[in-house]
């Protein structure tokens, strides 16, 4: 554990903590002369200054967060035999909100899919569910996240983000048209992260205490109700207070309103997977609640905010590939890509030791073999650094089939998956669009898509777009084009405005 600030002591410390002698003036030679090098506590004021940032995640840069417990209220015990989901279990956590495209100082109401991160301190281990407020992603193969976050991001010569570039990649990319349906209507814009759902968004494994698998979709409905912003409520709120978001939840959680959400799951039987009429590990798809119905699990409550930013929310690290026993991942090759992804970035942006910071230490013993490295803190003293070693220090063993594992079989390739019945990039958005939505939402999205389109995408992207969008729904599509053509400028006759 790290050392608290003793707030009793009269006067500082430097960082090897004998008394500072000043924190107000530096050593100088007469009240005006120059400044000595000898000022050690200045200097190392400078230097720590100079280093008190840490890289900003590269997607998910804006976020805040809070502490707090996840009770199991149900019995899923013939679904998994986690330890954090046995009836009655509570486990402490740690939740994250984030947008994704925006920068550290981004305003947290620009539209965005938003990031919906926790921790479970379990007593087998960390059990990380890094999931967003939408139940489908954009892209289906991880090998085009880097370029998906890039079009999204800023362009190379101005800096700026741009409207043309996001939708070059959306209408190259039809699988996104499902996410983009999510983000164009209401759910780009919730009015706080206490009033959003939360998804893990991907399929993963449960498995019981005799070994038998299920596949799962986890859903995290909010007890506060869905809300939302209005566009013009949102670009309000992103110059008056860009930090609204992260403000809203510290100051309920402060004021001891402590956000509820409920947790229920869609189990699939394990061997259903191979003829489900969709792709059940393809992330641009949902699964049919008539075909999977929610089961509900537990409630999540947060009721304890950090005590300090940097140190437990800057400093945590999520990543889909902690899982504990019970729960495994899934053939969806996004999950897969994901469980190297993450721990890798934090070795890079916060240091190798990262999991050894309180924030991210599981609450259980840890015995590994991965040591040293920058800021080691936890050793394991003399202990053999090798395995197998000869009895004094233990190691694992596991052989044969893991009671995680699934059979795959075929040559190596590149390839997109295979179809299922119903598998299509559309299909699904099109459902949103016709059967979810009513007439309000539908043209609150018309008018989303329409203004974005008019926000500098030029063709052919923006013949694609109209395309992408017909495909989803015809009529839809029609109304955003006419929408688009009506709102801009008429071309210059020919001859005009020319020397
Ligand atoms: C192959 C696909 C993906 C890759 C390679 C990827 C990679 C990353 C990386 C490198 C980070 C920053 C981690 C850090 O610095 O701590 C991140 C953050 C995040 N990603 Fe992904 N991501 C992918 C897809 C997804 C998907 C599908 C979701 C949601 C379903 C998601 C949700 C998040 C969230 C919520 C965060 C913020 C974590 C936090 O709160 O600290 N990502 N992602």
């Amino acid at each position: 554990m790290s050392k608290p600030h003793d707030k009793t002591a009269t006067g500082s410390t430097t960082g090897s903590g004998s008394p500072a002698p000043s924190d107000r003036n530096s050593l100088t030679v007469g009240a005006n002369g120059p400044i000595l090098l000898h000022d050690v506590h200045f200097l190392e004021q400078m230097a720590h200054f100079n280093r008190e940032n840490v890289p900003e995640r590269r997607p998910h840069a804006k976020g805040a967060g809070a502490f707090g417990v996840f009770k199991t209220t149900a019995d899923v015990s013939r679904y998994t035999r986690a330890a954090l989901f046995q009836p009655g279990a509570s486990t402490e956590m740690l939740a994250r909100f984030s947008t994704v495209a925006g920068e550290l100082g981004s305003p947290d109401t620009w539209r965005d899919v938003r990031g919906f991160s926790l921790k479970f301190y379990t007593d087998e281990g960390n059990y990380d569910l890094v999931g967003n407020n939408t139940p489908i992603f954009f892209v289906r193969d991880p090998m085009k996240f880097p370029h998906f976050i890039r079009s999204q991001k800023r362009l190379p010569d101005s800096g700026l983000r741009d409207n043309h570039m996001q939708w070059d990649f959306w209408t190259n990319n039809p699988e996104s048209a499902h996410q983009v349906t999510y983000l164009m209507g209401e759910r780009g814009l919730p009015r706080t992260w206490r009033h959003m759902n939360g998804y893990g968004s991907h399929t993963y494994m449960w498995i019981n205490a005799a070994g038998e698998k299920f596949w799962v979709k986890y859903h995290f409905h909010t007890r506060q109700g869905m809300a939302f912003f209005t566009n013009a409520e949102a670009a309000e709120m992103s110059g008056s207070d860009a930090d609204f978001h992260r403000r809203d939840l510290f100051d309920a959680i402060q004021r001891g309103e402590h956000p509820e959400w409920v947790l229920s799951v869609q189990v699939m039987p394990y061997a259903e997977a191979k003829d489900y009429r969709f792709n059940p590990f393809d992330l641009t798809k949902t699964w049919s609640h008539k075909d999977y119905p929610l089961i509900e699990v537990g409630t999540m409550t947060l009721n304890r905010n950090p005590e300090n930013f940097f140190a437990q929310i800057e400093q945590a690290a999520f990543s889909p590939g902690n899982t504990v026993p019970g729960i495994g991942l899934s053939p969806d090759k996004m999950l897969l890509g994901r469980a190297f992804a993450y721990a890798d970035a934090q070795r890079n942006r916060i240091g190798t030791n990262f999991h050894q910071l309180p924030v991210n230490q599981p609450k259980v013993p840890v015995n590994t073999y991965m040591f040293d490295g920058q800021m080691a803190y936890h050793h394991s003293g003399n202990a053999p650094v090798y395995a197998p070693n000869s009895g004094e220090r233990s190691w694992a063993d596991e052989t044969g089939p893991m009671p995680d594992g699934w059979e795959t079989d075929g040559d190596m390739v590149r390839s997109a998956y295979t179809l299922h019945a119903e598998d299509d990039d559309f299909g699904q958005p099109g459902t949103l669009v016709r059967e979810v939505w009513n007439d309000a939402q539908r043209a609150q999205f018309v008018e989303q898509v329409a203004g974005s389109l008019l926000g500098g995408v030029r063709s052919p992207v923006l013949e694609r777009a109209f395309e992408y969008w017909k495909n989803v729904d015809a009529a839809t599509g029609q109304q955003i084009e006419d929408k688009v053509r009506s709102g801009m400028a008429p071309e210059p006759a020919e001859g005009m405005g020319e020397g």
